[in-house]
């Protein structure tokens, strides 16, 4: 068979680059690899995202760029699939006459059979159709590792939990859980390959298995905590409505779950949450944040902040200022609201205008600056154990690496901090330390990243240069 070459551009979540390693290895049988270029492609496919605005027009304009390939090269197939392509289905075709097939959320395991029809025919396909059953794995197709050694697992697809600013339970469907044996048995696939730490993937992990009465996420952590040979278990999104006792009590027990959670909690103010259906309050929120921290006193906790919701009044605001505050969480990720086709939110009234929703995400990144520079410079001096995951991509930037000759490494504590650190003798060469756990002395923070010397590499160089530097 020949060789044809595939290019895939996954835009959004982790969920999409889950599924996107999956297109991969169902068109592996059709003889599609990876293609070391875009202008060497056969077939390109952009996985797209619609959770805001943003990220919708960005499939598009990718979309545009490829015009000028299309006409080089008019056998080239050209693909949409994802979030958006469920949401618009139909429609791309006609918006977008280069776009030879549109396929939604649920059509994954029919990629390979449109892709065969399309170069036999050179038809037009929209596949938006939903399905009730999970898209489950078939265990001859070898996982695509490419050297890595983290890798995502997502455990369920969809969302029940209809939050009204997002249009994931649109663009998804109904939420499902995988079979725990699939799932354990794809980890231990992957960690045959030499992967060292799995995130488990879901829109609400704590929910997992309930429908379908499966067993329990905590349970399921514990079976993945078993699977030798693997290092480390991340998981990623809580609701906090349905963060158990025993999901909190995990972090104390099972040795693999990484000390970091992520908890979204959107907002501060009990009124824009009781409008957002989130089904807590800030209350509740910080309780749960209490019992954590009890059981776990070091664990990091990240969450998601929705500024300028439609009727989110300064009162409102300042109610999520205080509660990060409170919390000094360790990172924040925080969006401007956008209206979303078919969320609810979109039809409130007194939206929030454009330059009020950029001054208060101003604000609340500056406030939030201060608790991350200031949670990773209380980590100066100490030593964390880290995974090296590849190279560091930032090299001579934030962490002043600046003008030294070496390998810059890189890697994560269990707290998911990014540490850097130089060999300067090429000592530990090419691809080396990946896959090495090291114990590295923090010397520097920043704010998206710490600086450290690996204790026991007393070949690595003392000298650390930087320009501005948080170094206590
Ligand atoms: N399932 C996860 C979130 C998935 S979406 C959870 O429940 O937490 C990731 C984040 O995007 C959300 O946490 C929210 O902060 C943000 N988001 C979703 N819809 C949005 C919208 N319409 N406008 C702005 N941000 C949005
Ligand atoms: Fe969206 Fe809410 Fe579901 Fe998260 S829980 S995916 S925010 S509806
Ligand atoms: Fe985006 Fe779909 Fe993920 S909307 S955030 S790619 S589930």
């Amino acid at each position: 068979m020949n060789t044809k070459y595939l290019y895939i551009n996954t835009i959004g979540c982790q969920m999409n680059v889950y599924d996107s390693e999956q297109m991969v290895r169902r068109l592996k049988p059709l003889g599609y690899e990876i293609s070391p270029t875009i202008e060497a492609a056969d077939l390109i496919i952009v996985n797209t995202c619609a959770i805001r605005e943003k990220a919708e027009q960005k499939a598009f304009s990718f979309l545009g760029r490829l015009t000028a390939l299309k006409r080089k090269k008019p056998e080239l197939i050209i693909c949409v699939g994802g979030c958006v392509a469920q949401q618009e289905g139909r429609l791309i075709l006609e918006r977008v006459p280069n776009v030879d097939l549109v396929f939604g959320t649920h059509a994954l395991n029919r990629l390979p059979e449109h892709i065969l029809k399309i170069s036999l025919k050179r038809c037009r396909i929209s596949d938006v159709e939903m399905t009730q059953e999970i898209v489950e794995f078939s265990p001859d197709v070898n996982p695509v590792v490419n050297g890595n050694i983290t890798r995502f697992v997502t455990i369920m697809r969809g969302c029940d939990n209809y939050c009204t600013y997002c249009v994931v339970p649109y663009v998804r469907g109904p939420e499902i859980s995988r079979r725990p044996e699939s799932v354990i048995g794809e980890i231990r696939e992957l960690v045959k390959s030499g992967v060292q730490e799995v995130t488990l993937l879901g829109q609400n992990v704590n929910s997992y298995g309930i429908k379908e009465r499966l067993c329990s996420f905590p349970e399921l952590l514990k079976l993945v905590n078993e699977i030798e040979g693997l290092f480390r278990i991340r998981f990623t999104t809580s609701h906090p409505k349905d963060l158990s006792e025993d999901l909190i009590s995990s972090f104390a027990g099972l040795e693999k779950l990484c000390s970091h959670i992520h908890l979204p909690v959107q907002s501060g103010s009990n009124s824009v949450l009781k409008r957002m259906n989130r089904k807590y309050t800030g209350e509740l929120y910080l309780e749960k944040i209490d019992r954590l921290r009890k059981i776990s006193p070091d664990i990091a906790i990240t969450s998601d902040v929705i500024v300028g919701f439609p009727g989110e009044t300064e009162d409102d605001f300042k109610a999520t200022l205080d509660l990060v505050k409170e919390v000094e969480f360790d990172s924040l990720f925080t969006f401007g609201y956008s209206d979303r086709k078919n969320a609810p939110a979109a039809r409130f009234s007194d939206k929030v205008p454009d330059d009020k929703k950029k001054e208060r995400l101003r604000e609340l990144l500056e406030l939030q600056e201060y608790y991350t520079v200031k949670k990773n410079r209380a980590l100066v001096g100490s030593t964390e154990l880290i995974l090296v995951d590849g190279f560091s991509k930032k090299q001579g930037t934030e962490d002043g690496q600046k003008g030294f000759a070496g390998v810059h490494w890189t890697g994560r504590t269990s707290t998911n901090k990014i540490v850097n650190f130089v060999d300067e003798n090429f000592l530990s060469g090419d691809s080396a330390l990946i896959g090495k756990k090291i114990d590295v002395k923090i010397q520097k923070a920043f704010s998206h990243s710490l600086l450290g010397k690996p204790v026991d590499l007393n070949r690595l160089p003392d000298r650390v240069t930087g320009e501005e530097s948080y170094a206590a």
